[in-house]
Formats: structure tokens, C-alpha cells, sequence
């Protein structure tokens, strides 16, 4: 199998190196994050901070922002407070001790197998998706993956794999740290090119002659599926408030779902998002407020099915909702339970702040970006031209 990975593995960016941060920040992007998404973002992230030292230095909102887009944010902030924690308690090292590596925030199971082994070379097991449709196909496992018994024998068997690695190392290249990197790399890059949960390409598989599952003749059926959780359908509005060339916002407070995160008001079917009306459409016909519909993103989160529509709307100053507004302006303290703070921002300082993926999206469109993502030498558009 490692002979396999030397040979035939792709070339990501994270694969150049054996630094354990550099291999840990690509291990936390890649939970849930497809790769050729996360290796713009990882590129990106190592560019801003190169070192453990240098993302301690920086502050929430940058880490937030280089993290924007690519969802479940206290991936993002567990980083920067385990960075801050290796900076005090390390001196910016990342430590080779297991205890030390598993007692940092975010670090679980996989990922600390993961930095453990590719970056050091320790015979420390890994158990993520791919490797659990690998592991458990190698031994015709059809119980229950995600059950407690199923978990513990599949993680003992990935341990017996990468033990074994330990004992009778093969020959690596340099870039790898050894055998337990090259094995433990090698189940994740099959799981994702070779045995993929449907049609797995047993036929170009290094390991089919002693998989079992490939011996059943039917390696599909290894594991069984998982029951699905039924999504919910949530939707949402939101609405771009615009005066005087500036855009209304709030930051979400901490502990809650995008916390930390710049959006605008949302109002939605099942909870109240934000200060302000609770039927924002009411407000709109009894003040006269003209809305224009912007974008609808939809996405899913975990098992919720979410839609936001987002609409603009250009205050006149003379409407009572659009004097009520600019009070809102400032810290919120108590008045909100959501949010902590909002502001009138111009469109280009709106766009240095993190906000939340749906709402990053409904930014750039109102910036007109969202057909020339990349452009260079970006300047700020005016309000007006949403009306033209
Ligand atoms: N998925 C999880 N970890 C990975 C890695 N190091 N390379 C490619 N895909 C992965």
C-alpha cells in the first residue's frame, strides 16, 4: 500500500512538508472541506500566518477572515486558541507528546493521528470517513461503523495497521517522515481515489488480494450505510439596509452558531436572528420601504436545509424605521441576544470583516465581484448603482 501512495499520490501543497503545523492546519481544514477547496485556503492561510507564533500574534477577526467561507467557524477559532496555548505553554513548538498534542482545543481523535503520524512519524492511528469505508471493506466489516463496538474495533484495526508499518518500515522518499506517514496517507489518498463508496475501482486497488470485502464480491456493501438524520428546511430573509452609501450590519455574539461572524438582519421562520422588527415585510409596507431582491444562497448545515433570500433596501431618511435604525448603532449589550454590535459600513470596509458564508456571498454580489472574483485593484461601489 505505501509503495502504491509513493507512486501514485497527488500532489497537494501539504504534502511538501512534514511541519506539524503546517499538517495540522490542513487536517482541520479538510474535516468536512472537499480539497481542491481547501487548498486555496490553506495556501492563502500559511502566507498570513507561516508559524503557530505568527497566527497567535494575530487577532480573531483576521483568523476569522482567512477562514471565511469554508463554514463551521470554531474549526478557525479552536486553531488560534490552541496556537496561543502552544505560544504560552510551548514556546510556539508543537509538541511531539501525545497528551500535549490531544489536550489542545479542537484536536480529536483523527486529527491528532493525523499531525502524530505524518508529521513525526509516531504509529498513531487515524479513523475519518475514508478511512472507515477503507478499514472496514479490508475486513468485511458490515456491523455498525458509528456504534460504540464498531468504532472501537474499526480504530483497533487501523492501530494494527499502522503498528505493523512501525515494525517492518518501507522505503520512503524524504518528504514523508517515514512509514507510519506513508501507511496512515496511503488509507486516506485510497479512500478518496480508489475505494470510494460506490464503483470502487478494486481493479487498480494495491491491496484488493487481501481485502476481504473484495473477496465477498460485493465491497460495497462494507460498511453499512448510515442511517440519515431527516433535514429541517429553514428559511430565512435578509435584508441589505442602505443609506448614504453605507450598509447596516451586526456581529453575532460568541457561544452561537456563526459566532463572531458579520451578517445583516435576518428574520426567519423558526427563530429570531437579530434586534430589530419581528416581521420585517410589515415594516416595509407601513413605511413605504422599497426592497429589491438581491440573491437567494441555499446550503446545508449538518441536517438543516437553509435558505436566505436576501433583499436591499435604499432608506429615505424621512421613515421612522430609517431614523429607528442609526440608533441601533454601537455596542448592544442586553438589547440583543444575538448580536453584540452593529454598524453603518461602507461597502469596502464591510468586505475586511469576517462575516458569515451565506452573507459573504450576498456581499460580494452587492459589490458586483461575484462574476470577477480576483480582480485586481477592487474600489468601492456606489449604493446608486443597485438602482440602476
Ligand atoms: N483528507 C484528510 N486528510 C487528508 C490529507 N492529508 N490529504 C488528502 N486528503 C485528506
Amino acid at each position: 500500500m505505501q509503495e502504491w501512495f509513493v507512486r501514485a499520490r497527488r500532489d497537494l501543497p501539504w504534502r511538501r512538508t512534514t511541519d506539524p503545523y503546517a499538517i495540522w492546519i490542513s487536517e482541520v481544514m479538510l474535516q468536512q472541506t472537499q480539497v481542491a477547496t481547501v487548498i486555496p485556503y490553506w495556501e492563502r492561510w500559511m502566507k498570513l500566518f507561516p508559524t503557530v507564533k505568527a497566527l497567535a500574534r494575530s487577532s480573531e477577526s483576521a483568523v476569522l477572515k482567512a477562514w471565511e467561507g469554508l463554514g463551521y467557524y470554531s474549526r478557525a477559532r479552536n486553531i488560534h486558541r490552541a496556537a496561543r496555548m502552544l505560544v504560552r505553554d510551548h514556546c510556539g513548538v508543537f509538541p511531539h507528546d501525545p497528551d500535549a498534542i490531544a489536550g489542545l482545543p479542537g484536536i480529536g481523535p483523527y486529527t491528532a493521528g493525523a499531525i502524530r503520524s505524518i508529521a513525526f512519524n509516531q504509529p498513531a492511528a487515524i479513523l475519518d470517513g475514508n478511512v472507515t469505508r477503507v478499514v472496514s471493506r479490508l475486513i468485511a466489516f458490515d456491523g455498525d461503523a458509528q456504534g460504540k463496538p464498531g468504532r472501537k474495533l474499526l480504530w483497533a484495526t487501523a492501530q494494527a495497521l499502522v503498528d505493523a508499518a512501525k515494525e517492518k518500515p518501507h522505503p520512503c522518499p524524504p518528504e514523508l517522515a517515514g512509514s507510519c506517514s506513508c501507511l496512515n496517507q496511503a488509507l486516506m489518498e485510497l479512500g478518496a481515489m480508489i475505494c470510494k463508496p460506490s464503483a470502487p475501482a478494486c481493479c487498480l486497488c494495491p491491496v484488493s488480494d487481501g481485502c476481504a470485502g473484495f473477496q465477498h464480491g460485493n465491497p460495497e456493501r462494507f460498511p453499512r450505510p448510515k442511517k440519515r438524520a431527516s433535514s429541517q428546511r429553514v428559511r430565512l430573509r435578509s435584508v441589505v439596509f442602505a443609506r448614504c452609501g453605507r450598509i447596516f450590519v451586526g456581529r453575532r455574539r460568541e457561544g452561537i452558531i456563526n459566532g463572531g461572524l458579520w451578517e445583516f438582519p435576518t428574520w426567519g421562520s423558526a427563530v429570531r436572528l437579530c434586534p430589530g422588527p419581528e416581521n420585517y415585510p410589515g415594516y416595509f409596507l407601513t413605511n413605504r420601504i422599497k426592497a429589491r431582491h438581491l440573491i437567494t444562497i441555499r446550503h446545508s448545515i449538518t441536517t438543516h436545509a437553509i435558505e436566505i433570500g436576501f433583499d436591499v433596501a435604499l432608506l429615505d431618511q424621512s421613515t421612522e424605521f430609517a431614523k429607528s435604525l442609526p440608533s441601533l448603532e454601537g455596542d448592544l449589550g442586553v438589547r440583543s441576544d444575538i448580536w453584540t454590535q452593529c454598524r453603518w459600513l461602507r461597502l469596502s470596509d464591510a468586505a475586511k470583516l469576517p462575516f458569515a458564508n451565506a452573507h459573504a456571498k450576498a456581499l460580494r454580489a452587492l459589490r458586483g465581484l461575484e462574476s470577477e472574483r480576483g480582480a485586481q485593484g477592487e474600489t468601492d461601489v456606489p449604493l446608486p448603482i443597485i438602482w440602476s
